[in-house]
């Protein structure tokens, strides 16, 4: 994949962060979505892409826009295929409660590059490239803590372990804490948290637990770019979403999937944060009709990774738009 596209990808996750970000702590998620939504689907139409959306908002039905199977991108002659898997606002509610971690987040990858996963839950595991090929996720979130400690080369006491707060995960954080690991419990933002995973300076070594699968795929697709790993296996609520993984390929409904299973081949991950989280400064409003971002972009190809910061005028933007 044309390696230009990382940064074409920026300007997308930038323009929904910034257009979200200003519905930040004002309790409406929904506002907060739509803009994010908005923003991105219009920003993908300077983008020379012949883009699909493999992992989106929802099924065509429910999202007016950016839905799984939309056509994406400035297509011209000899733009390339591309998949897409998309979150605008990954974290609505941190978002509209100004809480921490709200990412926006594009992964790209080859045609067929991503796993079509439904909308339903994951279990997921995911760690940093010190414990990569260590974990996996039939062994007992003991053994797990035990073999990341090994890897991160320090104390299992000193190991911290991601855990979505949800009373499904009631007795994950029990044995977890009988480790003697410590625990960072999040409200929302399961990316965010796997990704930090892989980020020396975030200080957490180890997601484990039950999340969207269609953030396991885009999970999946940053760990593929920082050379850490990840394991999911699809967890279903009812028998139609049994049905809508059929349709949509998925025959083994128990499968655990490796991180080359959900996002193979060259993938680009991008993302900008729209509150401070462990990963990215969210967007700051300056006096001036000015704004700051930052967001991370890299490639799984050469494994560069790119942090940008970027300051945005209004005022001259809006002039050219
Ligand atoms: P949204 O951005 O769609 O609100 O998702 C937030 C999130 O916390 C994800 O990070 C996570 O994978 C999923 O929701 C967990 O789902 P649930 O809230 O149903 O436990």
């Amino acid at each position: 994949m044309d390696r230009n596209l990382a940064l074409e990808f920026v300007r997308i996750t930038e323009a929904a962060a910034l257009s979200s970000a200003k519905w930040m702590g004002r309790g409406d998620e929904k506002s907060a979505d739509q803009a994010a939504v908005d923003a991105m689907r219009k920003a993908f139409d300077s983008v020379r892409i012949d883009g699909t959306v493999v992992i989106g908002e929802g099924e065509r039905d429910e999202a007016p826009m950016l839905f799984i199977g939309e056509k994406v991108g400035l297509k011209t002659e000899d733009s390339p295929a591309v998949d897409i898997a998309l979150d605008p606002l990954e974290g609505t509610t941190i978002c509209a409660t100004g809480g921490v971690g709200a990412i926006s987040v594009i992964a790209a990858a080859q045609h067929g590059g991503f796993l079509h996963a439904p909308d339903t839950y994951m279990d997921k595991i995911a760690t940093g490239p010190m414990a990569k090929g260590l974990i996996d996720i039939d062994l007992s979130p003991r053994e797990n803590v035990h073999r990341v400690a090994e890897g991160n080369r320090k104390p299992v006491g000193d190991v911290t372990v991601v855990i979505l707060d949800r009373p499904r995960h009631k007795d994950l954080i029990a044995e977890v804490r009988k480790t003697g690991a410590r625990i960072h419990l999040i409200g929302d933002g399961d990316v965010s948290a796997a990704v930090a995973t892989a980020w020396a300076e975030s200080g957490i070594d180890l997601l484990i637990g039950i999340g969207g699968a269609p953030e396991g795929v885009i999970s999946a697709a940053a760990m593929r770019c920082l050379g850490g790993d990840f394991q999911g296996r699809l967890k279903f609520r009812n028998e139609n979403e049994k049905e809508r993984a059929k349709k949509m390929g998925i025959m083994d409904l128990d499968k655990k999937f490796a991180m080359e299973d959900l996002a193979k081949g060259h993938v680009i991950f991008c993302a900008t944060g729209i509150t401070d989280g462990p990963l990215l400064k969210g967007v700051k409003l300056l006096a001036g009709g000015r704004a700051q971002t930052q967001s991370i972009v890299m490639r799984s190809q050469t494994g560069t990774i790119r942090t940008v910061d970027a300051y945005h005028n209004f005022s001259l933007k809006k002039a050219l738009s």
